[in-house]
């Protein structure tokens, strides 16, 4: 049987006992990072979310407290009593190298199986087994931090918004099914067969009736479901600080919204971060900025590679990334992955040439003439070294976010911006339609709601691919963070963008009907944005993937390894829910 902690209480964490509590007597508990025995003497180290403590046993500690020290392995759960002493061996590795403690009392809380693999800083588990066994994973000092810096943020948040006078408010989780651009998931409703809840993708809806309700300023840690492919960067389920506000213009949530960063970089990093921040239009910004997205589509729109001439016939555009002196680094196994990368962000490839001394390699440019392919190296400037990446599509919209992301991806994998080091701005004036192929119509680029310019206004039916919006993003070292706008209040201009974007009036009515409605009955001027909280999270610390920020996250097939879901349910409550399934995964 297992130690009660009966008689003990905890007065430390473990890396909270201090040289200047040398002599007294602590209790601290934990679970065993390794344990050395040396025959007559036993050393523990305790780990708790706050770190390392040693504990000390030697022959004048009680003989059944020396037995129970020496039989502990890794991972059991402690509780320690004792007084702080010097260390005779300084450890300068950890805080609490130059103490130990010398144990008086030792219980013996839980015993553990060997884990599956070895609870240390830097591990090279492999993340499925991470994730199988996600409990242990996140004792790791590397995730407790990716935890505590969430919380703090989150923290910060709903202090600096208060301070500001916004009202945190819950909206529903089980909404209609309104399709924003991602697809929604459903949840059947057991009162009314055959009909759906949809989990929100966002809260967007609610935050602007909540500004005819006259709420004023909205803030919400709000939850967000989108079933959409997943990659390094999204999750289907995650986290926005989500924000509303009435009375305002651009700048008004800009300079909010900044001085948020302001102090969560403050606080967290101890940096001081300028404002206001860049401002850039994006036009501009999909040409410039970090690894400049440089557009090829003038010198190759004679080309015969077919690649290239479908891309270009089809209103879309080659463009192509210069990644200076990586040609070392990115070999060609590195640049099948980038591929994948890409394709990701419905790209259909990834063309390149890598300017090695020795070889130059390239997949496109044997389908080009001399010209077209020395037109191309000297544009972008190429010299030996080089990598050029060239991503074609009929969609304009598609070669940004292919590229802008892998821009992203190779700024993390070569290392190419200094840790701590964090460039933070604005994209404003995004076009307010993109046209997709696939539905044969123009598509909202932002949401519906979104404004356009009062300038381009007159130009949302005659000229919908020059008309620009009302929205900004906030970028971090070239990724999106966050994004917002200011939302359209006039009905007259509502009902223009939904017939620029072929929305009939039966069909918006039925989808967005209580918001045109509340509408009716005098909606402040309002604007607002929500920042990505994983994404935020994952690049104030430097890592790679989103799933490292989030205590469960789910994998690329959207399932979450440690509790297998999602799973069957029975029988029994398909016939509840009206549901008849027609096709397994097995088929
Ligand atoms: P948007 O769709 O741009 O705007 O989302 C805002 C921010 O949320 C983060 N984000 C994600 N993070 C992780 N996984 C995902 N799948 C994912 N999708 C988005 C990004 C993004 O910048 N309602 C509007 C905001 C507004 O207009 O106020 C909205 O949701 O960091
Ligand atoms: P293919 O003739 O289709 O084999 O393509 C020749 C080269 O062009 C290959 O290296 C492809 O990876 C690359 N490629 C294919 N599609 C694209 C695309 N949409 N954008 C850029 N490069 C592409």
């Amino acid at each position: 049987m297992a130690d009660t902690m009966q008689g003990l209480k905890r007065t430390h964490y473990c890396a909270e006992v201090k040289e200047s509590d040398i002599g007294s007597s602590v209790t601290v508990a934990g679970f065993v990072q390794k344990t050395r025995d040396l025959g007559n003497l036993v050393f523990i180290d305790l780990r708790d979310r706050t770190g390392i403590i040693q504990l000390a046993f030697d022959d004048g500690t009680a003989r059944d407290i020396f037995e129970k020290a020496a039989a502990a392995r890794a991972e059991f759960v402690l509780m320690a009593n004792g007084k702080v002493r010097a260390r005779e061996s300084i450890n300068k590795d950890i805080p609490t190298g130059t103490i130990e403690i010398y144990v008086d009392d030792l219980r013996v809380l839980a015993k553990s199986e060997t884990p599956p693999f070895e609870i240390s800083d830097k591990t090279n588990a492999r993340e499925e087994l991470r994730l199988r066994y996600r409990y242990l994973d996140l004792r790791r000092a590397e995730m407790q931090n990716a935890l505590m810096l969430r919380h703090r943020i989150v923290k910060i948040a709903r202090d600096y918004y208060d301070q500001n006078r916004f009202m945190e408010i819950e909206t529903p989780c089980l909404i209609k099914s309104t399709p924003e651009g991602a697809r929604d998931y459903l949840v059947p409703s057991r009162v009314h067969p055959g009909k759906f809840y949809a989990l929100p993708q966002s809260p967007q809806l609610y935050k602007q009736i909540l500004m005819v309700s006259g709420c004023d300023r909205y803030m919400q840690v709000a939850r967000c479901f989108r079933d959409e492919d997943l990659r390094a960067d999204r999750q289907p389920e995650f986290t926005q600080i989500d924000l509303e506000m009435s009375f305002v213009e651009e700048d008004d949530v800009m300079t909010m919204n900044e001085g948020f960063m302001k102090k969560v970089f403050k606080e967290v990093h101890g940096i001081d971060i300028e404002t206001p921040f860049r401002r850039i239009r994006y036009d501009e910004a999909m040409a410039r900025f970090g690894l400049e997205l440089n557009d090829l589509t003038d010198i190759v729109k004679d080309t015969e590679f077919k690649v290239f001439r479908g891309a270009i016939d089809n209103g879309g555009s080659v463009r192509a990334i210069l990644v200076p002196d990586a040609a070392a680094k990115l070999s060609r196994k590195e640049i099948d992955k980038l591929v994948d990368f890409v394709k990701a962000y419905h790209a259909k490839g990834l063309a390149y040439t890598r300017l090695t001394a020795d070889a130059e390699t390239s997949s496109y440019e044997k389908f080009l003439t001399e010209e077209e392919k020395m037109g191309i190296r000297n544009a972008l400037g190429a010299k030996t070294g080089d990598v050029i990446l060239i991503v074609a599509d009929p969609q304009n919209s598609v070669v940004f976010a292919a590229l802008g992301a892998l821009r992203c991806e190779l700024v993390k994998r070569l290392d190419l911006i200094p840790e701590n080091s964090f460039d933070l701005l604005w994209v404003t004036e995004f076009p307010m339609f993109e046209y997709s192929e696939e539905e044969g119509r123009w598509m909202a680029m932002h949401h519906p709601f979104t404004s356009p310019r009062l300038e381009d206004v007159d130009k949302l039916l005659s000229d919908p691919g020059h008309c620009y919006a009302r929205a900004y993003d906030m970028v971090l070292n070239g990724c999106e963070v966050g994004g917002g706008s200011i939302r359209i209040n006039d009905p007259d201009i509502q009902s223009k963008v939904f017939e620029a974007l072929n929305l009939d009036e039966a069909t918006a009515n039925e989808r967005f009907g209580f918001l045109l409605e509340a509408f009716k009955y005098g909606a402040p001027p309002h604007g607002g944005m929500a920042f990505g909280l994983d994404r935020l999270v994952m690049l104030m610390l430097n890592k790679e993937s989103i799933r490292d920020v989030i205590a469960f996250p789910k994998v690329q097939n959207a399932s979450e390894l440690m509790t297998q879901a999602p799973g069957e349910v029975e029988p029994k409550n398909l016939d509840e829910l009206c549901i008849a399934i027609t096709r397994t995964e097995e088929e």
